[in-house]
């Protein structure tokens, strides 16, 4: 059973596909993307893909997998860069990896959130370019989170576990949107459901942990930030693509909101030109929300299994239901 698999992995992961009998094993060894033509002809005749969520696989690549190509296996939990209708209607399984990154996914989505509102990147910048002369009371403040209204875009696995971090800074209240009201998952928090745009008005703190899929590209947008208070802070972990990145550059740059987090972008890698790099209320990371050792080790064990159990034709530990 040929397996390609597109990256450089930790190494618990691929140990697990290469000691598996009847499994051989091509893999990009290499930490950088592997090249459009070299994915297309590294799948070719291949009946297992472990690849992750840089790699686009449309209908190209499965053409150029041909009809042998059985399991999908993707190293991470989203799956927006997968073509779902397409993978299903060639009978193909996918294996994805959720659960595994929420505790390391909330807790930077956390700290990012921390980073933004209390001005850290630019407030360590000052004690290194001599900005600091002294203990100043109209100095580099920020926003805090006691008493403060948190609303947040999706109350999933990682939704939940960032209000579950976030409680203990005093929140007094939790607001959220998604698809339905999550009544028992709300519960723990006191959060209540609400419209988006009651959400952006009332929250003093957004956090977006959704999904992205066609109805959440483009959410937060010049409507979304016009909404927000001038005080508040938006952080978004969760796809770039959910944020039209020029209207949040116009409402930070025009002080419509008090500061951004951002750990997904569109494009990425960011280009370093980009206008949202020139704000300083703009704290943007390279997508490291599941980056602990741990978590990644974890995971890349997590798409071996997953892989292998599609090979052999067993439940995976964790199949999209497609
Ligand atoms: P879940 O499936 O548990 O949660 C996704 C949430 O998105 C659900 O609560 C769902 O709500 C919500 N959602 C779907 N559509 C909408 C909508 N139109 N408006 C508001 N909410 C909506 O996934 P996870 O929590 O495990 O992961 C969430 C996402 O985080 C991933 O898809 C991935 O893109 C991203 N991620 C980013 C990481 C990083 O490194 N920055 C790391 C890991 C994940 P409902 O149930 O009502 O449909
Ligand atoms: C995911 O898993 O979807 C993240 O973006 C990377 O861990």
């Amino acid at each position: 059973m040929a397996v390609f698999v597109t990256r450089r992995i930790p190494a618990e992961g691929l140990r697990l596909l290469s000691q598996a009998s009847g499994c051989r094993v091509q893999q990009w060894d290499s930490d950088e993307p592997v090249p459009r033509a070299e994915l297309l002809a590294g799948v070719a005749g291949t009946r297992g893909l472990l690849c992750l969520l840089s790699d686009r696989i449309d209908r190209e690549v499965l053409d150029a997998a041909g009809p042998g190509l059985k399991v999908i296996s993707t190293l991470s939990v989203g799956f927006d860069h997968l073509a779902l209708d397409e993978i299903k209607k060639r009978g193909i399984r996918v294996g994805y990896t959720p659960d595994v990154l929420t505790d390391a996914t909330a807790e930077l989505s956390v700290a990012l959130l921390l980073s933004a509102c209390r001005r850290l990147p630019e407030a360590a910048e000052q004690v290194k370019s001599g900005g600091w002369t002294t203990w100043k009371p109209l100095w580099m403040c920020g926003y805090g989170l006691s008493d403060s209204t948190v609303g947040i875009i999706g109350l999933g696995r990682i939704g939940q576990a960032v209000a579950r971090r976030l409680k203990p800074f005093g929140v007094s209240k939790f607001l959220y949107t998604g698809n339905s009201p999550k009544p028992e998952s709300a519960a723990e928090f006191g959060a209540e459901f609400v419209p988006l745009t009651r959400l952006a008005e009332e929250s003093d703190f957004v956090v977006v942990t959704c999904a992205l899929t066609p109805a959440t590209q483009g959410l937060c947008n010049k409507d979304f930030f016009g909404r927000m208070k001038k005080t508040s802070v938006f952080v978004n972990t969760s796809r770039g693509a959910v944020v039209n990145q020029e209207d949040l550059y116009e409402a930070l740059a025009q002080g419509r909101i008090a500061a951004a987090g951002l750990d997904v972008t569109t494009p990425e890698p960011l280009p370093t030109d980009h206008p949202l790099l020139s704000l300083r209320n703009c704290v943007i990371l390279p997508h490291i929300g599941s980056a602990t050792y741990a978590t990644r080790s974890t995971m890349a064990v997590l798409a071996a299994k997953n892989l292998l159990a599609g090979l052999r034709g067993e439940p995976m530990p964790h199949e999209l239901q497609l």
